[in-house]
Parts: C-alpha cells; structure tokens; sequence
C-alpha cells in the first residue's frame, strides 16, 4: 500500500450525460464502475469524491425537445429526473449530480471564457467544417466512413460561421510531453498510443468554441449573439460540480481528478480541449483519463432499427439492482468492447449468482445450524480484501477482480462437497466444528470483498452471519 501524503479526496468523475434522451445501459456502465470504486475507496478508508450529471446544453438537446412538442427547459427536466431515479434504482452513492443548467455552473463558465477572452487565447474568427449533432463536434473527413458519422450513421452538417476560437498550438507541445510522462495518463496504453499519434500528427488546428445559431446555451459574457460551444460547458462541469467559482486562486481541494472514466468515443475531447483549457487556465490537469470500450448487443451496436437494445430497465426488472450491477462489472475487460446478450446474461446469473453464491451463503448458513451455541457468531470477524483484488481494482480490472471472488465461491462449494459435513457432525464434531469455522469465515470475507459491487447482497450476508438465517439471495430464472 503506498502511503496517502496529503489529504486531498480521491476524486472520480463519470462524463455528464446528454439529456437527448433515457437513460441507457452504456450510461449505466460507467456510473456503476465508477460507484464500485467510489465504494471500494470508500470501505480502505479513503474520503472520495464521486461526481455525475447531466449535460443539458446545445443544439442536439435542442432540437429533441422541439421533436417532442415540449418546452426545452421542461424537456430537459424530465430526463434529468430519468437519469437520478436510475441511479436510485442501480444504488448509486455519488457525492453530487451537477446539471449544467444549475446558475451555480453557468456563472463559472462564462467567468473562464471571459478571462480567456481578455487574455487572447479566446478570439474572433470563422469556421468553416462538417459539424456532427449528435457528436456535437466538428469531424476531419478522416474521422468519417463513406462520407458519415461511424458513431451516428449520419453524414455531418457542413458548416460555416462566425465563432469564437480557443488557440490549440500553443498547447500542443506541452500536452504531449504530460501525456508521454503520464503526468496525464491516458489509459488503457492503446488510447495513449492513439492519443499521441493524433497529436504528433500535425499542428492542432484551433477550437470553436462557441455557436452563433445556438439559444441553448451559455451565452458568451462578451458577445451575447454567441453561445458557449456545448463540450466547452460540459468540460467545467468537473470544476464546478466542487463548488468553483471560477477563481484560479480558489481551487477545489479535489481538484486534480484521481481518474477520469470515459467510452472510448469521447477520449479525444477530453484529452485534448480539456487539458487544454485547463492549461490555458494554469490549474493541473486531471491524473487518470480512463477509457473503457462499448457495450455491444450480440456482437453488434445496439440500435433501435436493429433491434437489438438491451434495456437497462429490463435488466433491472429481471436480475435486480445487485444482479444488474454484477452482469455489467463481469461482462470483460474494461477497457474493452463487451458483447451482451439476455440469454447469456441469465445463464450467467443462474450460475453464479443463484446457484455459485447464494447456493453457498445458504447452505453454509444451514450446516451451521448444528454447530453449539456461540460457535457461530463467535467467527463472524472482520476480514479484508485480498491484496490480489485490491491491485486489480487499483488498476480497473472490475472483471477479473470480481473472478477471484468467484474463484472463492467455486473453492467453497467444492470444500461442502468434499469435507461432507452433513456426515461429518454425526461421525466428528470436532472436525465439523473446524470445516464450519473455515466456511463461515470464507463467506464472511466474502461479504466484505463484494461490498463495492453488490452492496444489498453483501449486507445481506453479513446480516446473514448475525442471525444465522437467511432468505434466498438470488431466485433462479
Ligand atoms: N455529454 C457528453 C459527455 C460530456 S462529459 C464532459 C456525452 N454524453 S453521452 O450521453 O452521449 O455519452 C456519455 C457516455 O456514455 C460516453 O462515455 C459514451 O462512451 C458512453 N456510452 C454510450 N453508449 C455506450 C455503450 N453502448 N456502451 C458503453 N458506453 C457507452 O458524450
């Protein structure tokens, strides 16, 4: 364990979510992971700082609301109750949701465009390009496959207009060497790689940063006929959801963020305007920017037109708030794509939920009914985690992490099967008394390791070793 030298919070951030739409499973992807280190910090003792939201800015937003006859302000309100109910329902324990219509994070932003303005960094000019709405950003004919979008399907908007533009050049050089160092580390190494080769590429062309035909939006302190550019906006979220005010002097005590979480589609806006806003600003960049992959249906993006969307509400519906979070923290690698599918998924809850797990607390619980009074409660101690799962959650390897604790499941159930102790407490007390002992100690640590991933189901358990009775934890499907 390396020592904590200050007493600076382990700040986490999940991307603000864009209000367009429901919530969706690869929205719940992230906040879970994030909830699941938020919480295991939490349980070594660690004060954290855990922040979400919603990105309710720009034109997307916009035109959704007016698709829905609705009032932009009403529109945005409603899912942004959507997103704090799921949340709810997936238990999610962050410390703030920020919404980037609150006055509180507006004041701030128009504060930083209006300093960089007065410094020259933020200046006049005119851009001309192929704008994304549903990325919400202008797109290099590089980026696109057959002329379109390959994350929205669609062929960008050309554009051409008056906009405010924030000065990259100056930057660059600078951005790469922290990125190289990984005093910005961009991880998993391949999006380092990626990053890197995208910025050793050429010159980094300037950012518009604001829009002239966007109402909303955060209106340019210093030319009202303009609109903060929407990433611009979202990007401070992760200073004002602290309570910045907008005063360089006065940051957040949290600030820098310990880790970043982000999908893979998002990586270069915030390894690029980000760290160069921040740098413009003289306030560190953020420590970690963690990219995981997609979550794919059937080995395809889900889409609507093809069918194949697995419903986070679904989800939830069939394997609860704990199944739900367990078949997305072991669905692979993150960091990588993972494919789902529902079959699999209730194949995988049958097998290691209802019968690997529960199957154990409960027949554990039921052996150790005939031990003697007190023998029960008395090994009921307190147990860590291993070193081996705390250094893969260390390095985000949710997966593999939650593998050993199945690895423990699996060797549990075995030890039933073979030490017998349904035979054992007829023919040697003595030695069932010691098999039950192991066993009970085996769930209760456990309990304790499961605790950031399965909160419910590891109080549960640990109830479960108070009172020496419990229900099914998980029902077969
Ligand atoms: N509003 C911006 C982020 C601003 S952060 C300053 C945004 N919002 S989003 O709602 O479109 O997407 C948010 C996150 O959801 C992204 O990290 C994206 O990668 C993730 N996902 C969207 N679909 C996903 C999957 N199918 N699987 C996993 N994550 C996915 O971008």
């Amino acid at each position: 364990m390396t020592e904590k030298i200050s007493n600076k919070p382990f700040y986490i951030t999940t991307p603000i979510y864009y209000v367009n739409g429901r919530p969706h499973i690869g929205h719940a992807y992230t906040t879970v992971a994030s909830d699941c280190l938020a919480r295991f910090k939490r349980l070594q003792g660690e004060e954290v700082f855990f922040s979400t939201g919603t990105d309710e800015h720009g034109m997307k937003i916009e035109k959704k609301a007016k698709e829905e006859g609705k009032d932009t302000e009403t529109f945005v309100n409603e899912i942004a109750v959507e997103f704090q109910s799921l949340w709810k329902k997936l238990n999610i324990e962050y410390t703030k949701f920020i919404r980037t219509t609150d006055p509180a994070h507006k004041a701030p932003v128009q504060k930083v465009l209006q300093d960089l303005y007065d410094r020259g960094i933020i200046y006049k000019g005119f851009y001309e390009g192929l704008y994304c709405v549903g990325c919400e950003q202008f797109k290099t004919p590089d980026e696109l496959i057959e002329g379109k979008c390959p994350d929205h399907g669609r062929a960008p908007e050309p554009m051409k207009e008056d906009t405010y533009l924030m000065k990259m050049t100056v930057i660059q050089d600078e951005l790469i060497g922290r990125i190289e160092r990984d005093e910005l580390r961009v991880a998993p190494e391949k999006y380092k790689t990626e990053i890197l080769s995208f910025l050793k590429k050429e010159t980094l062309q300037d950012v518009s940063i604001s829009r002239k035909n966007v109402r909303w939006g955060i209106p340019l302190p210093f030319d009202g006929t303009h609109t903060a550019y929407v990433w611009v906006d979202a990007l401070l979220n992760y200073l004002t959801v602290l309570g910045w005010k907008g005063e360089k002097e006065d940051i957040p005590k949290e600030w820098p963020a310990d880790v970043q979480f982000i999908g893979k589609d998002i990586l270069r806006v915030h390894a690029t305007i980000w760290p160069a806003i921040l740098m413009h600003l003289g306030i560190p960049t953020q420590k970690t920017l963690f990219t995981h992959g997609h979550i794919l249906s059937g080995g395809k993006k889900m889409s609507k037109t093809m069918g194949n969307v697995i419903a986070i509400d679904d989800m939830l519906e069939r394997f609860g708030t704990d199944g739900t979070r367990y078949l997305l923290m072991s669905a692979g690698t993150f960091g990588e794509d993972v494919d789902l599918t529902m079959e699999r998924m209730i194949e995988k809850y049958n097998a290691d939920l209802a019968n690997g797990l529960g199957n154990l607390v409960s027949r554990v619980l039921k052996l150790s009914e005939k031990l003697e009074q007190g023998q029960r409660s008395a090994e009921n101690s307190r147990q860590g985690v291993s070193e081996e799962f705390s250094k893969l959650i260390s390095e985000y390897r949710f997966a593999d992490a939650l593998q050993t604790i199945w690895n423990k499941v699996g060797e549990a159930n075995k030890y039933i099967d073979e030490t017998k102790p349904w035979e054992l407490v007829k023919t040697d007390t003595e030695i069932f008394t010691t098999t039950m002992t192991k066993l009970l100690l085996d769930i209760a640590s456990l309990a304790v390791s499961l605790r950031p991933f399965l909160p419910e189901t590891s109080e549960k358990i640990a109830k479960a070793l108070e009172t020496g009775t419990v229900e099914p934890l998980f029902q077969r499907i």
